[in-house]
């Protein structure tokens, strides 16, 4: 196994709870993090992207977290809305790939972010379920064209990440917690120590890490 000491990985949707929480435990193992949020990188504009590639040079590793949501009754859906959802978490990271590649040094990985939506679909979470279906198939798809480069997805379960808190954040969490084989929700340190695995070892490329407490299962 290789280990993030001296490594310099990218995180991208560095707003995210569980962004932030990859940062603090790679740091904590020796790699040189680079957090961006949306303020620096929007991925619904390529032309920042491509300028983000040009700055950050060589790097290790690269995780890509953003995610934009357009839940929501199917008959409601904004157009505008749904794009940026793709872009966030489908077409961002695919021209993430387009413009980073060639900077990734021998032995890299780029590690995408999927969701249980997709394999686990409730009513209102169409793009959800659309979107993160496609994150796991564009990064098996990537993991091919771009060998030996490794591109893997990460597909949480239900996380106290913060993004669901607010009026009704415990029945919610305390009902998945229930339900889900593991009899809990997960933790951004959970997907955390998943998301360091899968970019650290070296003969995991193509698949998708499905860190989500049995959820999708029931
Ligand atoms: N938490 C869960 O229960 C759960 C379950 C399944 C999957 N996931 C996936 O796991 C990942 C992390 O989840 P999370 O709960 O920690 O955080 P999250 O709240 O879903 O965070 C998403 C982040 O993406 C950023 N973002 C949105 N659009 C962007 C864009 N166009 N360009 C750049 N950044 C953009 C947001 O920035 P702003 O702060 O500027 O809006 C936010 O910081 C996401 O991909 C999520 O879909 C999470």
């Amino acid at each position: 196994m290789t280990t993030l000491q001296n490594k310099k990985l990218v995180v991208v949707g560095a707003g995210s709870g569980i962004g932030r929480r990859i940062a603090v435990d790679a740091t904590a193992q020796g790699a040189q993090v680079i957090s961006v949020g949306r303020p620096e990188l929007d991925l619904t504009d390529e032309a920042t992207i491509r300028a983000f590639a040009e700055r950050v040079g060589d790097l290790d590793y690269l995780v890509s977290l953003a995610a934009d949501h357009a839940n929501g009754p199917v008959t409601e859906l904004d157009r505008d809305a749904v794009h940026r959802a793709f872009d966030a978490k489908v077409i961002g990271p695919i021209l993430l790939a387009k413009h980073l590649a060639p900077h990734f040094r021998p032995g890299g990985a780029i590690l995408l972010f999927s969701g249980v939506a997709a394999w686990r679909p409730a009513p209102g979470r169409v793009v959800m379920a659309a979107t993160n279906a496609a994150a796991a198939a564009a990064a098996a798809a990537l993991a091919v064209e771009l060998a030996p480069l490794r591109v893997n997805a990460l597909s949480p379960g239900i996380v106290d990440s913060g993004v669901w808190d607010g009026p009704g954040k415990d029945s919610f969490l305390t009902a998945v917690a229930e339900r889900n084989p593991a009899r809990r929700v997960g933790t951004p340190a959970d997907i955390s120590a998943a998301a360091l695995l899968a970019l650290t070892n070296p003969f995991l490329t193509g698949t998708t890490l499905h860190v989500d407490g049995g959820g999708r299962l029931v």
